[in-house]
């Protein structure tokens, strides 16, 4: 069953069935204001901090789902029948009324035809400023005259997700809201500079143009599906010191038959002021600025995607590289995975390894903001070189007055108390960035970043913004001393509190992911420290050291063992009843370089065999059935479900790296296919998650749900899919001095293209697949110069800014 389709043109995907049977989300505002929305306008806005600056409300995991919205309500006044531009609230029968969704890059719209009027709500947010832009279109396809009045309608937040939701003593009495100049603006008094605005163009002063009040636009005993306001067809003028405030503003439109309406509400960070002057901008007749801002956030977006296009025999992988997978990199990398309809706001900031790997995956795409995650994390490691695991990047930051002193004590915390110790370590987190960093390099040339310098959080003084500062080489050691320190009994790496899996906690134990991604970390170090012409050899005995001790204590015969738990217990081989094969170990021992590659193989084939499934890969197998908390919490979640033997989205792109190199290319494609949300398009209803996204989990076949996917959008999926494909399936990997080209693809593609822009340069590149390989490159050409190519990849010296090279690749 299929609710949608993908729009290549517009880059949209379009939802043309809206009954969808969960919220398919998408994300606006790419700086600071942003929001999350869904289908039917469901959604919130917040303004830099979802946790401490919210802008609307809501009220997530409820009853009707995901209220309330940004809505736009239609009423005939001659008839009182009155209709949303969103199927929700007011959710007309679907016999009568037609629905579309448009998600697009950064802006929603909502299409409805309904009763002979066409409409439309575009939902969007200029780069430039912290105000949300509702273009409403209204058009009169029935034969009489249309008279309209059109409300606009969000409720307001109190800023903090906290107050929100609980213990209102105060809040309920700390905001206003009023009325003037055509704005309705609302306060929270007990911050300085906490204001909110709403307003449209051509206002009105009259009375029944606005409410300020929620409670009385809605009415008591009524929902956002039935406002008092809209049943009658006007506003009360409400407004109050104190209570529940909203933005409300009704126009009234008439329209002839065939004629076209444009209308404007403004939703917006500031005071009244803030709103004239975005009123004054947005809304001036012609609507020319809302049109360019439009435009500007087009091409924001088509910067990015151009810097990489592909053009291969599969619909699904072009649809996905070329727009989806890359858009939802790089709002993970935007929002930090802390805003969608699962994680409500409640916690923000950083997580150490999260961010480390968003980072890795848009330097190309966008580079500053890369750069400053990849600085904000160098911050964020202590000086005994593991990363704080959630923290903000502001404690780093010189101290600046906090706004905010609620009335109520809550304890400020030390810095001390900021700088958690080794028992709250995850022996994963900092190991990621050397890799993100290396990799930004290898993006940007940019190799005197390794010698900046930046201080480390425990020496850090917010008063005078200074601290014990080294260089990023310097960083890079530090982690990857820890981690040859903090090694259990068999000479692996301790799990500390968790590794990548936050709930295979190993109790304490040691942990095989992290052993190979100290290997992994190291190949990355090195060949960074010997292009920078550094004494590297201590790192490179480590590197060997690694290897073998994973070799020695790791390989169990017939795959990689997961880790030990403290008692020494193996988890995940052979004899295990349960847990046996574990994604991690096996993916990583490949990817990291580790494992030879007989073992490599076998433990690439046990994946496949035990942990395969038509939806994507498990994350291990047989699933836990017993909780036994020497093995972690994963073994008290349900069959099936999140890290207990689901398809835990995130590792599947490590197999399909893992398996090109190995050479299986046939093999990598069966698992990308797998997983490919695209693929489930027309399998709704087992899916029921949005087909243009990853999801962090696909329930696995342990459990009755099994295929149906969860938590879109705010997942490492994306990032890593993005990663494998690009890098390793298309094999195209920047280097210092080369663009490496080193395809592993299934035997049946003749060929595909890539068009990358590399370091200002332009490279269209073509390869050939005359004999139906998988891997292997035997002929390389630069605008029609042959360069230097080894039987495996081809190198492509890194050539002037400005150029358009033309490169054919040969595989066989
Ligand atoms: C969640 C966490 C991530 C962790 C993963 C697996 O996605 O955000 O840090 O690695 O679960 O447990």
């Amino acid at each position: 069953m299929k609710y949608g389709y993908f729009d290549q043109t517009n880059r949209e995907y379009v939802i043309d069935r809206i009954d969808v049977p969960v919220s398919w989300t998408n994300y606006i505002g790419v700086k600071d204001m942003c929001g999350v929305f869904n289908h039917t306008a469901g959604g919130y806005l917040f303004y830099k901090s979802p946790e401490f600056h919210r802008v609307t409300r809501f009220r997530p995991n409820g009853v009707p789902m995901d209220r309330p919205g940004h809505y736009v309500y239609v009423r005939d006044d001659d008839t009182g029948d009155y209709w949303t531009l969103s199927w929700q609230p007011v959710g007309k029968s679907l016999d009568s009324a037609k629905y579309i969704c448009r998600h697009g890059l950064s802006y929603i719209k909502y299409q409805c035809e309904y009763s002979g009027i066409w409409g439309e709500e575009t939902l969007f947010i200029p780069l430039e400023d912290p105000a949300e832009i509702w273009d409403v279109k209204l058009r009169n396809h029935s034969d009489r005259k249309r008279r309209l009045s059109v409300f606009g309608y969000a409720e307001f937040s109190f800023h903090r997700i906290q107050s929100d939701n609980q213990n209102f003593q105060m809040s309920l009495y700390c905001a206003g809201s009023s009325f003037q100049d055509g704005v309705i603006e609302t306060d929270l008094f007990y911050e300085a500079g906490g204001y909110q605005y709403f307003t449209a163009d051509g206002g009105s002063d009259d009375s029944q143009y606005f409410d300020c009040l929620r409670d009385v636009f809605i009415g008591a005993y009524r929902t956002e599906t039935n406002p008092i306001a809209v049943e009658r067809g006007f506003c009360s003028g409400s407004s109050e010191l104190g209570g529940n405030h909203c933005g409300a503003l009704r126009r009234v439109v008439e329209l002839e038959p065939g004629q076209e309406k444009r209308l404007i509400f403004l939703l917006g960070e500031g005071n009244r002021q803030a709103g004239k002057e975005m009123r004054s901008k947005y809304c001036a007749p012609g609507f020319s600025q809302a049109d360019s801002a439009f435009k500007a956030l087009g091409n924001f977006w088509n910067e990015k995607l151009e810097k990489l296009q592909i053009s291969t025999p599969h619909d699904g992988m072009n649809a996905m590289i070329n727009t989806w997978t890359l858009y939802q990199a790089e709002i993970n990398v935007m929002f930090s995975r802390f805003a969608s309809f699962i994680e409500v706001g409640g916690r923000t900031g950083l997580g150490y390894r999260d961010t480390s790997q968003d980072a890795m995956m848009v330097p190309h795409s966008n580079p500053k903001k890369s750069r400053s995650r990849l600085v904000e994390l160098l911050k964020g490691l202590t000086s005994d070189g593991y990363g704080l695991h959630l923290f903000s990047p502001e404690w780093f930051e010189k101290q600046t007055e906090a706004a905010f002193k609620s009335p109520t004590v809550v304890p400020r915390p030390q810095k001390s108390d900021l700088i958690h110790g080794l028992n709250d370590a995850c022996a994963d987190d900092a190991l990621w960035l050397i890799p993100s960093i290396v990799e930004f390099i290898r993006e940007t040339g940019e190799l005197s970043f390794a010698e900046e310098k930046f201080p480390y959080a425990d020496t850090f003084d917010p008063e005078t913004g200074g601290g014990t500062s080294e260089t990023v080489f310097d960083h890079m050691k530090k982690i990857l001393d820890f981690s040859a320190r903090e090694i259990g009994p068999h000479g692996i790496c301790k799990g500390l509190r968790a590794d990548w899996n936050d709930c295979l906690n190993l109790g304490g134990g040691e942990s095989a992911m992290v052993s190979f991604l100290h290997h992994w970390a190291l190949v990355h170090f090195c060949a960074l420290g010997r292009r920078l012409g550094k004494d590297i050899s201590k790192y490179e005995g480590m590197m060997v050291k690694v290897r073998e001790s994973c070799e020695r204590e790791l390989w169990n015969g017939s795959w990689y063992t997961r880790g030990f738990t403290s008692s020494g217990r193996a988890i995940g081989s052979p004899e295990n009843k349960e847990g046996k094969v574990h994604m991690e170990s096996n993916t990583w021992a490949v990817l990291s370089g580790a494992a030879s590659p007989e073992h490599g193989k076998s433990a690439m084939d046990a994946v496949d065999e035990f942990l395969y499934t038509p939806y994507g890969l498990k994350l291990c197998d047989p699933a836990f059935s017993e909780p036994d908390d020497e093995v972690g919490f994963v073994t008290r979640v349900y069959k099936g479900l999140k890290e207990n033997a689901a398809i835990f989205s995130h590792p599947n792109p490590w197999a399909w790296a893992a398996e090109t190199m190995l050479g299986r290319g046939d093999r990598a494609m069966k698992f990308y296919d797998a997983l490919c949300p695209y693929n489930q398009n027309d399998q709704i209803e087992v899916r029921k998650a949005e087909p243009y996204m990853y999801c962090q989990f696909v329930v696995g076949p342990d459990h009755s749900a099994f295929g149906r996917a969860h938590h879109p959008f705010m997942t490492g999926s994306a990032g890593w899919s993005y990663f494998a494909a690009t890098r390793f399936m298309l094999g195209l990997r920047p280097d210092f001095d080369n663009l490496i080209v080193d395809p592993c693809i299934p035997s049946s593609w003749p060929s595909f293209n890539v068009r990358r822009v590399w370091r200002d340069a332009v490279y269209d590149i073509t390869v050939e697949n005359p004999k139906g390989v998988s891997k292997g490159v035997v002929e390389c050409k630069v605008n029609g110069e042959p360069v230097k190519c080894n039987s495996k990849s081809a190198e492509i010296p890194v050539q002037s800014p400005g150029t358009k090279n033309h490169v054919t690749v040969v595989m066989g």
